[in-house]
């Protein structure tokens, strides 16, 4: 179920990439605060104030691109478009599987990281009652042109930095935080998964899908500037600026699976119980929480 929208959302960025109309009103949000979460990535790995600066400059072609796409009503993409605004959708399994078994009639918590105007995720579930919080961004530039093609989003996107979401959500909040083709958009996305732990619970899944080498196929184009790669089974994000092992950096804060192939790098982390993580065993399909959940990926 994950590849076809993922074959979606890379189609999506193609199509971007040919745009460069952009619009002139910018959100003032867009310049967001440092917080007080220390950042696992060496200062120069990361060069984020480089990453900010061609991050800012890419925003216009990303708010041009889903302003034209409300214009066309997803254009091609019709049935996207649809299911978005659908607010019957069924919640995906792949996304079921990384939520823990429904406990009476608690609501579970999902965080859509760097959603877009809609999230993409399902609404109903016959299994869970759970709730969404989407967060973009772009959330303030999307609600005036979802105002101006007169749509009422059946989830509305608020306005959050993926690296500043400590600053607004409380440690341990969500059961999973999911992001696709966000994280690498981006200016800083070593230090947004690390903030997705914090505000993942104990045993609670950061779940990303992402396109691989994004930024090197669509020659580093707007928003466009880290790679999303897998080898040897670790998790790497790289520019021309460095490399990072995310899998060896935080391998000490949650077991960490990545799949992938030519096309796509999907990862997991489960963050541990307290005190129950050992990473000697971070690959071993055997779980470390003595016989909880294996990772999604593990079953497939
Ligand atoms: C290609 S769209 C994908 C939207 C949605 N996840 C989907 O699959 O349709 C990339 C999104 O990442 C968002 N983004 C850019 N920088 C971000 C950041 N620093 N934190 C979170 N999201 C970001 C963009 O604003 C944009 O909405």
């Amino acid at each position: 179920m994950l590849r076809p929208m993922l074959d979606l959302s890379r189609v999506l960025t193609r199509v971007r990439r040919g745009l460069h109309a952009a619009l002139a009103d910018l959100p003032t949000s867009i310049q967001g605060d440092t917080n007080s979460v220390a950042p696992a990535v060496p200062q120069q790995a990361a060069e984020p104030s480089h990453a900010k600066v061609a991050w800012t400059e890419g925003l216009p072609s990303e708010i041009a691109f889903w302003d034209n796409w409300f214009k066309t009503q997803g254009g091609v993409w019709s049935e996207d478009y649809k299911t978005r605004l659908n607010p019957d959708t069924p919640l995906q399994q792949t996304v079921e599987d990384y939520l823990p078994d429904p406990a009476g009639d608690a609501i579970q918590e999902i965080l859509d990281v760097g959603s877009g105007p809609l999230t993409m995720l399902g609404k109903r579930s016959d299994r869970r009652k759970f709730r969404i919080t989407a967060v973009d961004p772009l959330a303030d530039a999307y609600d005036r042109i979802m105002a101006k093609h007169g749509v009422v989003p059946p989830v509305r996107t608020s306005w959050c930095h993926g690296e500043l979401l400590t600053t607004r959500f409380a440690p341990d909040t969500f059961d999973l935080v999911w992001a696709q083709n966000s994280l690498d958009h981006s200016y800083e996305p070593v230090r947004i998964i690390e903030q997705a732990l914090v505000v993942t619970k104990p045993g609670g899944y950061v779940a990303l899908s992402h396109a691989r080498n994004e930024a090197l196929n669509g020659n580093w184009d707007g928003l466009h500037q880290w790679n999303f790669d897998h080898e040897g089974g670790d998790f790497i994000i790289w520019n021309r600026q460095g490399r990072v092992n995310v899998s060896k950096l935080l391998q000490s804060r949650a077991e960490i699976r990545t799949q992938g192939d030519d096309t796509f790098v999907h990862v997991s982390f489960r963050k541990p119980v307290r005190g129950s993580l050992r990473t000697e065993r971070r690959f071993s399909g055997d779980g470390p929480h003595g016989g909880s959940r294996a990772h999604p990926g593990d079953r497939k």
